[in-house]
């Protein structure tokens, strides 16, 4: 065992999402479908595990202070939830307290935490790293990936990068799909608010929407859809197929929050610049589809106001990305995902 080790992982946006819960009242984080997300490596959390003595508790949170890092806001419920975790991490890899020792958390994340775009994806998985890593744990990736699923869902997939994918057999890297390299990415931050549904009470609330019958069926299909096309967005065809991969995403976006508005009792998140957004891609999207290589960009909403978009990194596409981000600055704040 080591006295105190050090992890980081970053933040994932879901263009498949993960919505519903199989068995949700066991409290296993069994989702209703199959999911795929992009990796925000500009958006990390870092956490250290140490062994401390004389706390009160045997699992204690502090924020860590370090240049360049920001403490998350944790409210008293989130605390509870992120130290019931790293102790579950710990007595899963056969680990113990040492008599007389405790355990203290410290987190923070490497963006501002006042953007909305926290995430708890990236606070569990850097959290499950770091106390595996304490305990010198022997197990794989896709078994932290595992483990860290169980603390919060989509933690899960923030373990592949760029592009992890969560289905019946757990989550792993989804292979040849376009790298980073390729790829830009921006959050759009047109609320900083905190979420007034937390996720895990969505996940619940659109079992009750009569559109949740056949949501896991659609979205399978979309994601067979969706990794064929990233397949072929590198291809001869590629224009052709990133721009139906665009439509998906779309879709895919929207699916999800018309399942929050038909839920019972309904719930949304976006605010009117969220759509104003919407509409400047839209219109963006239209100026520069006359070109037959023009890539509509990946857009896509978490269960939040703020709009995601991932673009491809050719000289079209960055100039849209310039202008979208020109016609937005009076109500939007742009955080460039691209570190
Ligand atoms: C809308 O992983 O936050 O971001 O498992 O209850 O912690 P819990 O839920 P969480 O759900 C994420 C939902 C989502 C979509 C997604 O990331 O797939």
């Amino acid at each position: 065992m080591k006295s105190s080790f050090q992890a980081y992982a970053p933040s994932n946006i879901a263009l498949i999402k993960y919505m519903g819960k199989l068995a949700a009242e066991t409290g296993s984080n069994r989702p209703a479908n199959s999911s795929l997300s992009f990796s925000l490596n500009g958006f990390k959390t870092h956490v250290r595990a140490s062994v401390v003595e004389g706390a009160a508790e045997p699992f204690t949170w502090a924020p860590l202070r370090k240049a360049g890092l920001q403490a998350p806001h944790l409210s008293e419920h989130g605390r509870v939830r992120f130290l019931r975790h790293a102790e579950r991490v710990m007595k899963r890899i056969g680990a113990g307290l040492p008599s007389g020792k405790s355990i203290l958390i410290e987190s923070a994340n490497d963006f501002p935490s006042d953007c909305g775009l926290a995430s708890s994806a990236s606070s569990f998985a850097a959290l499950t790293m770091a106390v595996a890593g304490l305990f010198e744990s022997t197990f794989t990736t896709e078994e932290l990936a595992d483990l860290s699923r169980d603390g919060s869902g989509s933690s899960c997939r923030s373990f592949f990068s760029p592009w992890g994918v969560w289905d019946a057999e757990g989550a792993r890297a989804a292979e040849g799909l376009p790298g980073e390299d390729k790829l830009w990415h921006m959050a759009l931050i047109v609320d900083d608010s905190l979420k007034r549904v937390s996720s895990s009470e969505a996940h619940k609330r659109v079992t009750s929407s009569l559109l949740f019958r056949g949501r896991p069926e659609r979205a399978e299909e979309r994601l067979r859809q969706l990794m064929d096309c990233l397949r072929r967005a590198s291809g001869s065809d590629g224009v052709h197929a990133w721009n139906r991969a665009s439509e998906i995403v779309w879709a895919e976006s929207w699916d999800m929050h018309a399942l929050f508005e038909t839920s019972e009792p309904g719930f949304g998140y976006m605010v009117p610049e969220s759509l104003r957004v919407l509409n400047l891609i839209r219109e963006l999207n239209l100026k520069h589809g006359g070109s037959e290589n023009y890539r509509k960009p990946l857009v896509t909403l978490d269960a939040g106001p703020n709009v995601h978009v991932i673009g491809w990194r050719d000289e079209q596409s960055e100039q849209m990305k310039e202008e979208l981000t020109t016609r937005v600055r009076s109500f939007a704040r742009v955080e460039d995902g691209a570190r």
